[in-house]
């Protein structure tokens, strides 16, 4: 706990608000660094930044009605640098390495915080060590990581073995660990609830909801919005909704034991981001819940592709467990949880093309097939492009 004086808030508000710029340091054009001070100290020169973050707020008519809340509003992380909101925690994460003069980094990944890490590595000039699960990595991952020269080792296991495996070398390997255990990578993601907030004029939504897989970002969205009432910045606690899909939910169903007993699962979801069987940060995601009086749900897979599609159909896009949160938003209003009236950001963490061929494996997605927008294979005439477009009109 640490004690603020009054007003300290408003101080604070009007120093981010002059901060917002194109140009300069890495405190006035990075939507991380801004919120410097309620983040890590550290001389801007000393800064891996790209920049990061200043991702936008974003809402969609026929989004709100497919979720039933007409007050909702997307903010897009998948707008970062390397297409993930894992850059806000690696930009803090990767200054520290460097700070700590760290020999090499290293992270276990389902692919987004190995992009992330191979390109901050990549800028800091530091070699960078990835394990990923053999086969289960989205292609444009995939390809951001070893495109930014990540020495990346596709382990035959799942993502809690690979973690498990390098949370126990690490020391070892002579690696600087860049999980969202490292807690710099937890004060870097913070920063997306600051700027929202900000970008809310300081008004608190009353829920923000999030896909939910090894926890890292739940436990820094509750350690944001504790500090951000506490210095007061806002003057009341949104509830977070932590997201599952169905098939890998060992945190919802630790929630409706009412946190009583820790849950793990071998986890099957066509959402490969958060196909996490034994959240790392359980602890840290358990305090964030009850803190903000937060709800974990989980959602089946189908729910999570139709919610991508609608997200894909107003332009916005997004990779599937980032569709989660549209879909935990949906089944809360269905279930009544979420009033119609109430505010809701939903947190998109990841850019469509991260997963550029999920249609083409998943048998979820057949099943929905027939909904599907596919390409129409013509011939080079003018006549059959005129067909198509007279079914254009039509439709
Ligand atoms: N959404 C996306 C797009 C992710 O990549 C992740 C996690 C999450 C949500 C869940 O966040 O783990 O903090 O609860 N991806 C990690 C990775 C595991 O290795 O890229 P979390």
């Amino acid at each position: 706990m640490f004690h603020v004086p009054p007003g300290r808030g408003a101080d604070f508000r009007r120093q981010f608000t002059a901060r917002v710029s194109l140009t300069g340091s890495p405190y006035d054009v990075s939507g991380v660094w801004r919120y410097a001070e309620l983040i890590m100290s550290v001389p801007p020169g000393a800064v891996v930044s790209f920049p990061e973050g200043n991702t936008p707020l974003l809402s969609n008519e026929r989004v709100s009605s497919w979720a039933g809340c007409q007050r909702l509003q997307l903010k897009h992380e998948g707008m970062n640098p390397t297409g993930s909101f894992k850059d806000r925690g690696m930009t803090v994460g990767v200054t520290q390495a460097r700070r700590v003069r760290a020999s090499a980094v290293a992270c276990a990944s389902t692919g987004n915080t190995s992009a992330s890490l191979a390109a901050y590595a990549a800028l800091a000039g530091l070699p960078a060590l990835v394990l990923v699960p053999s086969g289960q990595v989205a292609a444009g991952k995939l390809h951001q990581t070893l495109a930014y020269g990540a020495r990346t080792l596709a382990v035959r296991g799942d993502f809690d073995a690979c973690l498990a495996l390098l949370r126990d070398a690490a020391q070892r390997l002579g690696v600087y660990l860049l999980n969202s255990v490292n807690p710099y990578r937890i004060e870097g993601q913070k920063s997306i609830v600051f700027e929202m907030l900000q970008q809310l004029d300081w008004k608190a939504p009353d829920w923000i909801a999030l896909p939910a897989g090894n926890l890292g970002n739940t436990a820094a969205f509750g350690k944001a919005l504790d500090e951000a009432a506490r210095l007061g910045l806002i003057d009341r606690l949104p509830r977070l909704l932590a997201v599952q899909a169905a098939g890998a939910a060992p945190f919802y169903q630790s929630f409706v034991s009412g946190f009583h007993e820790r849950h793990s699962t071998r986890a099957e979801t066509i959402a490969s981001a958060i196909r996490i069987g034994d959240p790392a940060s359980y602890d840290r995601g358990v305090r964030a819940i009850q803190l903000t009086q937060g709800v974990v749900v989980s959602v089946p897979d189908a729910w999570i592709l139709e919610a991508q599609r609608y997200i894909g159909g107003a332009g916005i896009g997004c990779e599937p467990a980032s569709a989660a949160s549209l879909a935990g938003v949906r089944a809360s209003v269905d279930s009544g949880l979420i009033g119609p009236d109430e505010s809701v950001v939903a947190v998109l963490t990841g850019h469509l093309l991260k997963d550029p061929f999920i249609a083409d494996t998943s048998d979820v997605i057949r099943g929905l097939g027939q909904d599907r927008n596919e390409p129409i294979e013509v011939d080079a005439s003018l006549g059959a492009i005129e067909r198509e477009v007279a079914g254009l009109a039509r439709n």
